[in-house]
């Protein structure tokens, strides 16, 4: 039976280290400061801003929401990107994804101002995790790594497999998995014989957001699972892209949904707006 992987325990533990440092910097007289934009009313991405807020109040982090109406112009969602960019209280500004369609996502995430961009969104930091001189890691990534860290799971030789190539998760989670010496093959929609592939993996990462996707065939006898997956189907209760009942009895360790990547990427957010702070205020990080 795997060893079950407590991100919410681990996530518990970066804030602490967070709001210890968050502390002392407003002890300098720095206040960190995070500003979160939500266009419209997508309920998940409205849990998602909620829980945001609640993870900067409980670390010492001042956060401002904007709320701004679904049919909001792109012209407008510009302007008050460019204000905060200008605003020298904001040190991190996070615009939630998925925007209502008639808005130009990336034409939003080019907008942020690099040093405040704590999702590392941009392209001068998404060129910075490939380089591998990044000041700002992707938040669920980091938290995947983070996760791996603590509970002592090497990655350096590993065979490592992540189904998924999204900007925000699949690609970015590779070059860092790659930038620890792991061994990285990316699937997709369009992989043959993945079920094979994902067989070989000695750490495999599954972001494809398809409800229980990896069955137990995909695993390897003793592997680590990590199932980046939040899906809400219609017919049950919040689960990941892995079978868990069927996964956990083959693996060697695993990670929940809820309770596993899912409380790491908030705690990752929270350390990038530290070190947005502390950027921002000539101090190492
Ligand atoms: N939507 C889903 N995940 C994320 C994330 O990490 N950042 C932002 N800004 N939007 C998201």
């Amino acid at each position: 039976m795997a060893k079950r992987i407590d991100g919410k325990a681990i996530a518990e533990k970066v804030k602490a280290e967070v709001a210890k440092e968050v502390a002392a910097l407003r002890e300098r007289g720095i206040q960190t400061m995070l500003a979160v934009i939500l266009v419209g009313e997508d309920p998940a991405s409205q849990v998602y801003v909620r829980n945001k807020k609640r993870a900067c109040e409980a670390l010492g982090i001042l956060s401002e929401e904007i709320l701004l109406p679904a049919d909001t112009t792109q012209e407008t969602l510009l302007s008050c990107v460019q204000t905060l960019n200008d605003r020298a209280d904001v040190n991190g500004i996070l615009c939630q994804l998925p925007l209502p369609r008639h808005l130009d996502e990336t034409a939003v995430i080019n907008a942020i101002s690099p040093e405040k961009d704590v999702d590392a969104f941009h392209p001068q930091n998404v060129g910075g995790i490939l380089i591998g001189n990044g000041r700002f890691l992707p938040c669920t990534p980091a938290g995947v790594i983070r996760l791996l860290d603590e509970s002592g799971i090497e990655i350096a030789g590993k065979r490592c497999v992540v189904i998924g190539r999204s900007n925000i998760v699949g690609k970015p989670l590779s070059m860092l998995l790659l930038r620890r010496d792991g061994t990285v093959t990316i699937c997709h929609s369009k992989t043959q014989n993945l079920p094979e592939i994902c067989r070989t993996a000695d750490i495999l990462v599954a972001a494809v957001g398809r409800p229980r996707f990896v069955t137990a065939d995909f695993v390897k006898p003793g592997a680590v699972v990590i199932d980046v997956g939040v899906n809400r189907p219609a017919d049950g209760p919040l689960c990941g892209d892995v079978d868990f009942a069927a996964v956990e009895p083959i693996a060697g360790a695993i990670t929940p949904v809820p309770g596993g990547v899912g409380p790491m990427t908030i705690a990752m957010l929270m350390q990038n707006t530290l070190t947005a702070a502390k950027l921002q205020n000539g101090l190492s990080v």
